[in-house]
């Protein structure tokens, strides 16, 4: 027998109970007379001990165990002398009498501990040792339960779990396709699903009116600290529901992880159009735990001398709740943090609210008290406030005073850990124009239903159709996605055309879903949330890396298999490709 109990489990009842126990030796302690182990497995760490007295044999073997050795100790269950309260089983020892060693171990190229020596590389190198940490080991086992809860609850609704296929076929929509040669069909490939989207629909025709599937998608795009170019979605769909019938499912099922994982209860659950949330906040997935909400400054900047406020399409203004205290450092860091690269901005005017009524800003030449005092009444600054405004064009400029009301939030401490504020933005556009290639794009994807009611415009005013489209947003993090989907073939035809499909693409690429439409598909809508990004929020963080066992790193590659690879000339021809490209 390996053992009898785990390493998280002994406890003072147990004392005096002979155990075997397995595991990691997490560290060792030579005191003379005595030795001590720390014996590491999934579970816990028990402290074994090794007494010269008693069996000076027994000792010597214990002393030369090596870290991450692997070992088996029995023993009996003795009361700890020095109690450590910080451990669950810190009230116990064993008083080992026999050892047997499974497996030696190779000193690990970094500690395994919870603040590891190990660089993000080398832990991705042996990411099997990295798994070993505890914070590792926490984040995974939490999205373990995360994935039992989510079924639980949909299994409870009468939702199926139908899985569907990997292998599928190139779309030229949405993100680029991983593709897979077919050897036996020469010269053709398979592409990876970037998500089951078109076989969820097709269930739907099938009868299987509420599908879900815990699924890998894969879409090769460039990677950020949020994306994966495999990553793991909760797709659901649904047959004879409205959009209300899908808000209320998957409010639900986000209050119920909530609830059972983290024991957080949501008062509300809000729901913001998406004109609004560009409106207010710059962004299609505003965090809203805190406000700081855009304003239009036009009515009381402009014509007041300031060219660069004059000239601009928008002013936009944000009140910073008392950062009025800000030093010249600070605000010339934050101008220089608004105009890096990667926000754009050409500059950031500024004007703080003085404690004794007073204003004081970076323009005061063009601007009286009088008309400062008009920004702070439109912004609803008070004594002790920062007022920040920056002009430009109307997209551009709501998209720096986005990234710089997030930055401040974070400044300000207004985006707490371990508070979390779920939101549903409603009402996407239906598409939007693309300046590069002249043409409109699915906002979301071309199977989504514009709204009812509006469906004359889409001859008309294409860019001003709604769908009945809604992202579930928590702090800030699209979470995840859906719309009602198109059931009817004219309709989906239609909607390949504005898309820039002849019927001749339409047909080759959608045309088994457009023949699906005519068997009586139902009216049906769904939604997919991203699983990793999911359990990365309830985790506490903003890389969903380490939520995933082995995960890529921002360049693609799992340096551990040394993934992807150059495949031999012999598999090559066999697949009938050619290369081009000497490999590196
Ligand atoms: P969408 O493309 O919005 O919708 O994806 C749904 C959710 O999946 C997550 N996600 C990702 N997570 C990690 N890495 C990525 N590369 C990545 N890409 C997306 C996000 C996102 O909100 N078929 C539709 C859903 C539907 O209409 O039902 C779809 O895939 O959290």
């Amino acid at each position: 027998m390996h053992r009898t109990n785990t390493c998280g489990e002994l406890r003072a009842e147990h004392i005096g109970t002979t155990v075997v126990l397995s595991g990691w030796v997490q560290r060792s302690r030579d005191l003379g007379g005595l030795t001590f182990v720390d014996l590491r497995d999934r579970y816990g760490i028990t402290q074994l001990v090794f007494n010269m007295d008693a069996d000076a044999a027994l000792c010597e073997s214990a002393r030369k165990l090596g870290r991450e050795f692997v070992i088996k100790a029995t023993g009996l269950v003795a009361e700890r002398s020095n109690k450590n309260d910080k451990m669950p089983t810190g009230h116990v020892e064993i008083n080992v009498t026999k050892l047997e060693v499974l497996n030696g171990s190779k000193t690990p190229p970094f500690t395994i501990e919870d603040d590891t020596d190990g660089g993000e590389e080398l832990r991705m190198q042996y990411r099997y040792l990295d798994l070993r940490r505890n914070p590792v080991k926490e984040n995974l086992l939490l999205r373990h339960r995360i994935a039992m809860e989510t079924r639980k609850f949909l299994d409870s609704l009468e939702f199926a779990e139908i899985e569907t296929p990997y292998l599928i076929k190139s779309t030229p929509e949405g993100a680029r396709d991983f593709v897979v040669p077919s050897r036996m069909n020469e010269g053709q490939f398979y592409a990876l699903p970037q998500s089951p989207q078109t076989f969820k629909q097709l269930l739907m025709v099938s009868g299987y009116d509420r599908y879900y599937q815990i699924v890998r998608c894969f879409r090769d795009e460039d990677l950020r600290a949020d994306r994966q170019p495999e990553f793991t979605q909760i797709d659901c769909e649904m047959a004879f529901v409205e959009q209300e019938d899908i808000l209320n499912t998957f409010e639900g099922m986000v209050r119920h992880l909530f609830r059972e994982i983290k024991g957080v209860e949501f008062d509300v659950f809000p729901r913001m159009f998406y004109d609004d949330a560009m409106e207010k906040y710059g962004s299609d997935k505003p965090d809203i735990r805190f406000g700081m909400e855009f304003v239009d400054m036009a009515s009381v900047t402009k014509d007041k001398g300031f060219p660069v406020f004059d000239a601009a399409e928008a002013v936009l203004g944000i009140a910073a709740p008392g950062a009025a205290e800000y030093t010249r450092k600070q605000l010339d860091a934050l101008t220089d943090w608004v105009k890096r690269p990667q926000i754009g901005a050409k500059g950031l005017v500024y004007c703080k609210c003085n404690a004794d009524g007073t204003f004081k800003s970076s323009v005061d030449k063009f601007y009286s008290q009088e008309d400062l005092q008009a920004w702070a009444q439109l912004t609803g600054a008070k004594a002790g406030d920062l007022m920040f405004l920056l002009s430009g064009d109307l997209d551009a400029t709501r998209k720096q005073l986005c990234e710089l009301r997030l930055h401040l939030g974070n400044e300000l401490g207004l985006r707490k850990k371990g508070t979390y504020q779920p939101l549903w933005v409603i009402d996407f556009p239906l598409l939007e124009w693309d300046e590069d290639s002249k043409r409109f794009h699915a906002m979301h994807h071309p199977f989504t239903s514009p709204k009812p009611e509006q469906m004359s415009l889409l001859d008309s005013d294409p860019g001003a159709v709604k769908a009945n489209a809604y992202d579930m947003v928590i702090n800030g993090v699209e979470i995840g996605g859906g719309s009602i989907r198109i059931h009817d073939r004219e309709v989906q035809k239609r909607m390949f055309k504005l898309l820039g499909f002849s019927d001749e693409e339409a047909q080759a690429q959608f045309g088994f879903l457009m023949e699906a439409f005519e068997y009586g598909a139902p009216p049906h809508g769904g939604i997919a949330l991203g699983m990793d990004r999911l359990c990365a929020m309830f985790g506490g963080q903003e890389s969903i890396r380490d939520f995933i066992a082995f995960p890529k790193n921002n360049s693609g590659r799992d340096v551990m298999i040394d993934s992807p690879s150059p495949i031999d000339e012999e598999q090559m021809k066999e697949l009938c490709i050619r290369s081009t490209v000497a490999p590196k």
